[in-house]
């Protein structure tokens, strides 16, 4: 580890314990406070968690920090402090926000990703910049201390939102994690192979939500995870959830009863679509019967086709022929064991 950006991670825990203090401390932390025990955080998960609140000073940070003797520049290049372009001068870019730090998979404090308490005071979500010790695309929240537990149940729990692991935390489920407002990488893939082969989605149940598990699994699936997906009611993250329906409910439900990447595909095709309306029909059964002839197993082709013809009423043979055509189409697997091409030794030529 770099001098530098040990000393950055340094800066980030020093002022993530001021900012814990002034949250469960401080008259000035108190709306904060309130906030977030409104919302069902409770002290032990915020004290799990990290969390503090950064004052509605322009420069605090940067002065608690400098006079403990970290550099400007140094603050500036970890995101701690920003510029102001007329005169280059520094100040605190986290001001009157909710700080959630941000975990590297070593455990140190790389980052925030800062709240605001308000509608008014925009974005919803601040985070660290990239800098020489945050990678969005490499960072999953909560990755650290959920390793143990994603080991041990055999699985992780992708979120779509950090507020969605820490109420799932304090729910007990304590294996899941969540990338930081990007697209699911190679990287946060990698790092989940690591600890495991099989992960339950858990993202919000509204358009975005629905689009983004189809892609980040079908991207896992790719990578040859095992992927299921857990259903929440209509315009629901897990963090309401938990909120209206307790713990209890969330895990034997929500978590406890998630549907198969097959299942998943077919509710997900549907969404948006009128199955009265011819056209919108014939598209739904096109798209299941292309994911059922991708199936590798006859007996699960055989189940999806069944109730597939059971549904919309069509004749198994008619389905049969379609999906065999369709089977035709699909490039054939990779055989197991690569056929050994024995190339022959090229001819040294010397010039
Ligand atoms: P709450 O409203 O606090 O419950 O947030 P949420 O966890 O429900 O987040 P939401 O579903 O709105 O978004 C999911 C994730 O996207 C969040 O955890 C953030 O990582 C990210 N995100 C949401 N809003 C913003 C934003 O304004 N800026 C940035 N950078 N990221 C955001
Ligand atoms: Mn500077
Ligand atoms: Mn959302
Ligand atoms: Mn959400
Ligand atoms: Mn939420």
């Amino acid at each position: 580890l770099p001098p530098e950006h040990a000393d950055m991670m340094e800066a980030h825990e020093l002022i993530a314990k001021f900012y814990n203090h002034l949250l469960m401390n401080t008259n000035e932390g108190s709306i904060a406070l309130e906030y977030l025990l409104n919302r069902g955080f409770t002290e032990e998960s915020i004290q799990k968690f990290q969390i503090g609140y950064s004052l509605p000073s322009w420069d605090f940070s940067l002065k608690f920090l400098e006079k403990r003797g970290f550099h400007t520049e140094l603050l500036e290049k970890a995101g701690l402090v920003a510029v102001r372009d007329k005169d280059n001068s520094h100040f605190d870019r986290f001001r009157d926000r909710i700080m959630f730090p941000l975990l590297n998979s070593q455990g140190r404090i790389v980052g925030f990703s800062a709240r605001s308490l308000t509608k008014e005071n925009q974005p919803k979500y601040l985070n660290t910049p990239e800098t020489e010790i945050f990678n969005k695309s490499s960072l999953l929240y909560n990755y650290y201390n959920a390793r143990s537990k994603i080991r041990k149940q055999g699985y992780a729990i992708l979120f779509e939102g950090f507020a969605d692991v820490i109420s799932a935390d304090s729910a007990g489920v304590h294996n899941g994690v969540a990338v930081m407002g990007t697209s699911l990488t190679e990287q946060h893939i990698h790092l989940l192979k690591r600890l495991t082969d099989s992960i339950l989605l858990c993202f919000d149940s509204d358009s975005a939500g629905a689009e983004a598990a189809y892609r980040s699994g079908t991207m896992l699936v790719k990578k040859g995870l095992t992927v299921t997906v857990a259903m929440l009611p209509s315009k629901m993250d897990p963090d309401d959830y938990i909120m209206k329906f307790g713990a209890e409910k969330f895990r034997e439900d929500v978590i406890g009863n998630p549907q198969t990447w097959m299942a998943y595909k077919l509710i997900y095709f549907r969404n948006g679509k009128n199955l009265q309306n011819e056209g919108d029909k014939l598209e739904y059964i096109n798209q299941a019967m292309k994911e059922i002839g991708e199936l590798d197993n006859p007996v699960e082709r055989d189940i999806y086709l069944r109730q597939l013809s059971e549904e919309f009423s069509l004749s198994l043979t008619a389905l049969s022929e379609q999906l065999q055509q369709i089977r035709e189409t699909i490039p054939k697997q990779k055989p197991k064991e690569k056929e050994l091409v024995i190339q022959p030794e090229p001819s040294v030529t010397k010039s």
